[in-house]
């Protein structure tokens, strides 16, 4: 129970921004004699702070390169380039990424995978430091991975709450800023209500631990392209994936000007019979997003799931032919990834192009934020999808 000098430690604006933090700065309560009166704290010690860093990365002609795979499945990318997974092999190919130059004039925030966040160039200095003299924002990956859902259809429920006030609190002394949490929800599997609920909690509780830390949650529940459904169909589950999400959102209090979401595109199943062109991808996400999220969100930050290089970014180019509410962007990592790995091949005569490489990616996507992206010019594989049945990130 807060005392009342705690209370008036709330309204003074010393605290704020400071990143400081005594108790559980959402909600409280305070004792008047015989009745104890409630009070609803919407600015915490870090609101300031977490409104800002989601602004700088929801800035126009920028976005996310996500580099937050798990050792296995950064692993699986090497060993598509005929690398073992090691961990001078893993700090390589990440040093390749981010220490790419001009970086950061299309990029505003990468998402690192724990062992990145501590990870340092081959000179010494901290990955974190070269993101932040890019001016880029490192954030990190803090669910711990899919597991089975006992009692649903073959669903999967995300691990991770354990610990994850004091795991968050740690990333922040190491420089983190935003964090990422990502659920799957499956349509071939129902999805059912449980896997729907469950995820949608998850991502609340993800959410409001990471704000409490100062660190602004990336919203992910990624819809799987798997399935031979029509479009109408992922529409009709995104809609109820996201109404459920800021349901649990607004339940725990979120400051919703402090928080990013990772949507799915709203496309058909990736076994459909017909593809879908970028207009209607914009056209049925546009309509989806306008209908659930609100505008004090400041960024949707899309991931490619599966999608091709070059159609991740028309379809995002397409979703930014007028003015949206939020700031509409990618978080991409296999359509920012894949021509790096097959230019880089794990040769050091490579690396410069394969920088070049994440570049060109990097400034096509930045781009399509602005909705000024032509696909003129784009190589052959940039059109290849990369979608993989029943993939685990
Ligand atoms: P993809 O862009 O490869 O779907 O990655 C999504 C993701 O969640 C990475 O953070």
């Amino acid at each position: 129970m807060a005392s009342a000098s705690m209370l008036k430690l709330y309204s003074s604006s010393q605290l704020v921004g400071g990143g400081h933090k005594s108790f559980n700065q959402r909600r409280g309560s305070v004792s008047t004699g015989p009745c104890r009166v409630s009070f609803s704290i919407r600015a915490g010690s870090y609101t300031d702070e977490l409104v800002q860093t989601a602004k700088t990365i929801a800035s126009p002609g920028h976005g996310i390169l996500a580099i937050d795979e798990s050792n296995a499945t950064c692993g699986k990318r090497l060993s598509s380039i005929g690398l073992d997974n090691t961990e001078p092999n893993r700090q390589a190919y990440r040093q390749l990424l981010l220490t790419t130059p001009g970086l950061g004039e299309y990029i505003s925030g990468a998402i690192l995978f724990e062992e990145t966040l501590y990870q340092s160039t081959a000179d010494g200095k901290k990955f974190v430091d070269v993101l932040r003299d890019a001016k880029i924002m490192p954030g990190i990956k803090v669910d711990k991975g899919l597991v089975p859902l006992p009692g649903s259809n073959n669903e999967s429920w995300c691990q991770g709450l354990d610990g994850l006030d004091s795991r968050c609190a740690e990333y922040y002394k190491q420089g983190a800023r935003f964090a990422k949490w990502r659920t799957v929800v499956s349509i071939p599997c129902g999805p059912s209500a449980l896997a729907v609920k469950e995820a949608a909690w998850g991502l609340a509780r993800y959410a409001a631990i990471a704000q409490d830390n100062g660190l602004v949650p990336i919203v992910e529940p990624e819809i799987l392209l798997d399935g031979d459904h029509p479009i109408d169909r992922t529409l009709e589950v995104a809609e109820k994936v996201w109404s459920e999400v800021f349901f649990y959102l607004a339940q725990n209090n979120l400051v919703f000007e402090g928080i990013l979401l990772k949507p799915s595109m709203v496309t058909p199943g990736a076994e459909h019979k017909e593809k879908a062109s970028p207009e209607t991808v914009a056209k049925y996400t546009l309509t989806m997003l306008k209908r659930r999220v609100p505008s004090s969100v400041p960024g949707i930050m899309f991931l490619s799931g599966g999608q091709s290089e070059a159609e991740a970014t028309l379809n995002l180019n397409a979703m930014n032919q007028s003015p949206n509410p939020w700031h509409v962007s990618f978080s991409y990592a296999r359509a920012l990834q894949n021509s790096v790995l097959k230019t880089w091949q794990g040769r050091p005569e490579n690396i410069e192009a394969g920088q070049k490489s994440l570049l060109v990616r990097a400034k096509a996507n930045s781009l399509a934020q602005l909705g000024r992206y032509s696909a003129e010019g784009e190589s052959e594989d940039s059109k290849k999808g990369m979608f993989v049945k029943g993939y685990t990130y």
